[in-house]
């Protein structure tokens, strides 16, 4: 087999979260994330010359092939007139790993189509100036917070009037950080490693009618703009309540849906109100984050990571599966 093409891109986790689409994958909202590092999916593209115009495409995801991603990624390649004249003249199989386990609290399509978007844009030629916007652009049609991941530490997505360069169609990276943000650590304490419930698809759907819907999309906005002033000026206590109040409204968003439903469980709540204690009772810079799920991520700078060590140790002790050690990274790589 040919040379592949190679795309390494990290999954990010939603500081300010994106909840509600319209059109084509375009958000309701602005959103703002921290890329993450370690967690990552490779993909390798192999591609050889074919003949007859009928499209030949296979997925291999860890070793095995995927029917279900097979057809997932072939409907989303199909959907970009960018990638038709390689799906139509070339044999094309994919093959792609994640560095992180299953289900563990990392949105795994944000690096997945981060990583699929680049290597195809990387096959189909697109002159090199424009190739992160473009490909920040293409990844977003596949799941709208991939289009973050190409940027880091951190990065916005969603037009916002005071943000000059802002755009709904792809991310921007968040240029003016103040220096105690810049190594930023996140620990995901994983409560459950089951599939959720409900899928994001369905959640973003729910804000379509959501009784909630029009102050939520406004108060999202208003923590982005909020959360880069804090970055810039470095005020870790706004940056704590955005966060948290973020987590929050998402999960609240769920739980007053008309189809109302509950990712959090009980652990969640504990692990969330141990860090308030901690925090009151340090006055360290920690706080939370909430996924679309129950899994608890504890953001913080790189300087205190041995006190959060010792307070995950003493202090979690029922519920917890596992722990799984992420920092702030600067986006992918594609070659
Ligand atoms: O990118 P999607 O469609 O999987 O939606 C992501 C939604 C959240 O992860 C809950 C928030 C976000 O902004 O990443």
């Amino acid at each position: 087999m040919n040379q592949p093409i190679t795309a390494y891109y990290p999954s990010n986790i939603a500081l300010v979260k994106y909840w509600g689409k319209r059109d084509n994958q375009l958000p309701c909202n602005a959103s703002l994330s921290m890329t993450l590092s370690n967690a990552r999916t490779a993909v390798k593209l192999y591609r050889t010359e074919k003949q007859d115009r009928g499209i030949a495409f296979s997925y291999y995801f860890e070793g095995r092939q995927n029917e279900a991603f097979r057809q997932k990624v072939l409907r989303y390649l199909l959907g970009q007139k960018e990638f038709s004249d390689l799906l139509n003249n070339y044999a094309i199989r994919i093959e792609s790993e994640n560095s992180f386990p299953h289900s563990a609290g990392i949105a795994s399509s944000a690096s997945a189509f981060a990583a699929i978007a680049a290597a195809f844009l990387k096959a189909s030629g697109t002159a090199e100036d424009h190739f992160t916007r473009e490909a920040s652009r293409l990844a977003r049609l596949g799941s709208g917070s991939a289009c973050r991941s190409f940027f880091g530490p951190f990065s916005l997505w969603g037009r916002l009037e005071e943000v000059a360069g802002s755009s709904d169609d792809f991310a921007i990276p968040v240029l003016q950080i103040h220096e105690c943000f810049q190594n930023m650590r996140d620990t995901i304490l994983i409560v459950e490693d089951r599939p959720k419930a409900v899928s994001s698809s369905r959640g973003h759907a729910l804000m379509e009618d959501h009784p909630l819907a029009k102050a939520r999309f406004q108060q999202a906005d208003n923590h982005c703009k909020d959360l880069l002033f804090a970055l810039k000026s470095g005020d870790f206590d706004a940056f704590i309540s955005i966060t948290e109040r973020e987590a929050l409204s998402l999960h609240a968003m769920m739980m007053t849906s008309g189809d109302y439903y509950l990712l959090v469980k009980p652990a969640t709540i504990q692990i969330i109100e141990q860090v308030f204690r901690f925090r009151k009772e340090t006055g360290l810079p920690i706080c939370f984050s909430l996924d679309a799920g129950p899994n608890v991520h504890l953001l913080y700078p790189e300087s205190i990571r041995d006190k959060v060590d010792s307070f995950i140790k003493n202090n979690i002790k029922s519920g917890l599966k596992f722990v799984v050690y992420d920092q702030a990274g600067t986006g992918g790589t594609v070659f």
